[in-house]
């Protein structure tokens, strides 16, 4: 089969509005086509990857819901490429946002030091660096998987950043200050989840957090409310807004500034 019948056969069965995820598979299969331009010089040759393992992958997207990026095992994040491996989280679109915010609000600045606490494939901490060379980064996660893929990124990326393996409480017992902390914590509360097929491909422990979701957030607000530190940005869930605020709102020495992307920032009186 050529490129061109490939491409008419997945439309004629998915549709025209999932051409991404046509492009994707073929771009991971095939070793001559990587770009369009480069599949529409080649649509009349023939395929050169097993039709099978792509009408497996499409099969796994379609039925299964398996992500893209864990398909393709990489993904796009603030405009650059990110591996990811098995089981570690895939970043979200407003976890995207939220970074994006985060450099423009501090791209006049230089030699700031920044956290990325729960740091999963390394998305927000790696980007910052990527766009702020003079910043400093540190990356954590309690476990390998995302550190090893926090690695392999920053090596695929070129950039340096301080990775640790730690279990963030611990970490944040030994930190007395810190200038700018930022965090996409786990925050699903897994009594009211309901997306099952979801934890077929990602991690509960990327996901779920004790305390209705609020545990990193607890543990967070009380570091905060007893160390120094500059400013803190806090992704949250859809529906955590009312009860954050009624948590910063009980500590006195916390100013907080809600953001639409679902961040919170964090700074001190
Ligand atoms: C929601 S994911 C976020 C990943 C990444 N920041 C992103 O936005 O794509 C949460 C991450 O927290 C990590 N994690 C869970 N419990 C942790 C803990 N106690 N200490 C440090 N990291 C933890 C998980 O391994 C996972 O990578």
């Amino acid at each position: 089969m050529v490129f061109s019948t490939l491409l008419a056969e997945f439309t004629k069965k998915y549709g025209q509005g999932h051409l991404i995820v046509f492009f994707e598979i073929v771009f991971f299969l095939s070793k001559i086509v990587k770009t369009k331009n480069s599949f529409h010089d080649h649509r009349k040759i023939k395929i050169d990857f097993s039709l099978k393992k792509f009408k497996k992958m499409c099969m796994q997207y379609f039925l299964h819901e398996k992500p893209l990026a864990h398909i393709t095992k990489h993904t796009k994040f603030c405009n650059l490429d990110f591996l990811i491996k098995k089981k570690v989280l895939v970043p979200r679109e407003n976890t995207e946002n939220m970074t994006y915010d985060f450099i423009r609000n501090f791209r006049k600045m230089k030699n700031r030091n920044v956290v990325d606490l729960c740091c999963g494939c390394g998305a927000i901490g790696l980007t910052v660096r990527k766009y702020l060379p003079t910043f400093q980064v540190s990356c954590i996660d309690k476990y390998l998987q995302p550190i090893i893929n926090t690695k392999l990124n920053a090596k695929k990326l070129g950039v340096e950043a301080n990775i640790i393996k730690i279990n963030v409480f611990k970490y944040l017992t030994k930190q007395k200050k810190l200038d700018l902390i930022i965090s996409n914590p786990p925050y699903i509360n897994k009594k009211t989840f309901k997306n099952k097929k979801m934890l077929h491909w990602e991690s509960k422990k990327a996901l779920f957090a004790k305390n209705n979701g609020y545990a990193f957030y607890d543990y967070f607000f009380a570091w905060l409310k007893n160390n120094r530190f500059n400013q803190c940005w806090l992704e949250y869930g859809f529906e955590q807004k009312q009860i954050l605020k009624a948590k910063l709102e009980k500590i006195a020495n916390l100013r907080y500034c809600f953001k639409k992307n679902y961040y919170v920032i964090i700074t001190s009186k």
